[in-house]
């Protein structure tokens, strides 16, 4: 989405924080030995990305008034997570899809070996980053908060519990608990611990935190539910993924159909943005986030 509307000043916020994200990113990629894997670690991490998640980090520590430089690398950290786990989603053994990001997958152009050395490569650089921090970084026991943070969020009760109940229950049908608990581990696990690790880099007080995870936690649940439209209604060339790859699975889509998966994720935004109700304007580009993520068509 682009060009005059009602997410004009956000889109030019979000062009912004993602300008920096991108410009953070290539400063924490190192060199090392393995051509073949950095090649493809590179392709993958810079291929058109919306950074959504480092994003969440900078504008949650925006709302107290932090300076970025205190988050950007840990938002690298998740960046470099997700593209990790975007990798191997798209592998054969899970969801076999050819194009991400606009670009042949991973395994596609690289092969399968090389595909899950570049994502286990990009998951350990991602700890690294944390462990040795940064300047004007929080200090060394917050970063290893924020290290357990993003271990928790994509451990086995996170984003691989999600991942895993994804596949295993794949041409079965599931109740609505069950759906609820594989989204938001395996997607909004990640947006939580990105409001988290933006309120810690902030110093933010135990209710603040409270209040900003809340806010991701559903935006996350949402942010699912929108990427389930877009697979069962959106076309692969404007997505930059394959779309139609949810159809044996049960989906918020087939649950409730295109009309109710639009209401489910409207009312989750409605509780996003309730959370953020103590903040007052200053949340403002945060509830904006929350409506333009679900009206996004990629
Ligand atoms: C795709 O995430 C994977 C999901 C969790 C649905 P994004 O839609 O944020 O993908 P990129 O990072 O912009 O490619
Ligand atoms: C996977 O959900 C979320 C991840 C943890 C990667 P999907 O399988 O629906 O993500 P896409 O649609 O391939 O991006
Ligand atoms: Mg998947
Ligand atoms: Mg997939
Ligand atoms: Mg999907």
């Amino acid at each position: 989405m682009s060009g005059a509307g009602p997410f004009t000043a956000l889109e030019t916020m979000l062009e912004d924080r993602r300008q920096q994200v991108e410009a953070a990113l290539r400063r924490l990629t190192g060199r090392g030995r393995a051509p073949a894997v950095e090649a493809a670690l590179a392709e993958s991490l810079f291929a058109p990305a919306k950074r959504l998640r480092p994003i969440v980090s900078l504008m949650v520590a925006e709302v107290f008034r932090a300076d970025p430089r205190r988050v950007l690398p840990a938002g690298c950290a998740i960046e470099m997570v997700h593209t990790s786990s975007l990798i191997l989603d798209d592998l054969p053994a899970m969801d076999d899809a050819r194009v991400r990001r606009g670009r042949p997958a991973c395994h596609v152009a690289h092969g399968e070996a090389t595909a899950i050395l570049a994502a286990f490569a990009l998951l350990n650089r991602a700890y690294e980053i944390l462990a040795e921090g940064w300047p004007d970084g929080p200090d060394a026991a917050v970063r290893g908060e924020l290290a357990r943070d993003l271990a928790r969020a994509v451990g086995l009760d996170g984003m691989i519990a999600g991942q895993g109940e994804d596949l295993r229950l794949t041409d079965r049908t599931i109740d609505f608990q069950t759906l609820e608990f594989i989204h938001s581990r395996k997607t909004g696990a990640l947006f939580t611990c990105a409001a988290a690790l933006g309120a810690a880099g902030a110093r933010a007080s135990a209710a603040e935190t409270a209040a900003v995870t809340a806010y991701a936690k559903n935006l996350g649940l949402a942010f699912q539910i929108v990427d389930d439209l877009i697979d069962a209604t959106g076309e692969a060339a404007a997505v930059g993924k394959d779309v139609g790859q949810d159809l044996k699975k049960t989906t918020f889509v087939s649950f409730s159909g295109v009309e109710g998966a639009r209401q489910l994720a409207a009312e989750l935004v409605a509780t996003s943005e309730e959370a953020l109700r103590g903040f007052g304007p200053r949340a403002q580009p945060l509830r904006d986030l929350a409506r333009y993520v679900v009206a996004r068509k990629r």
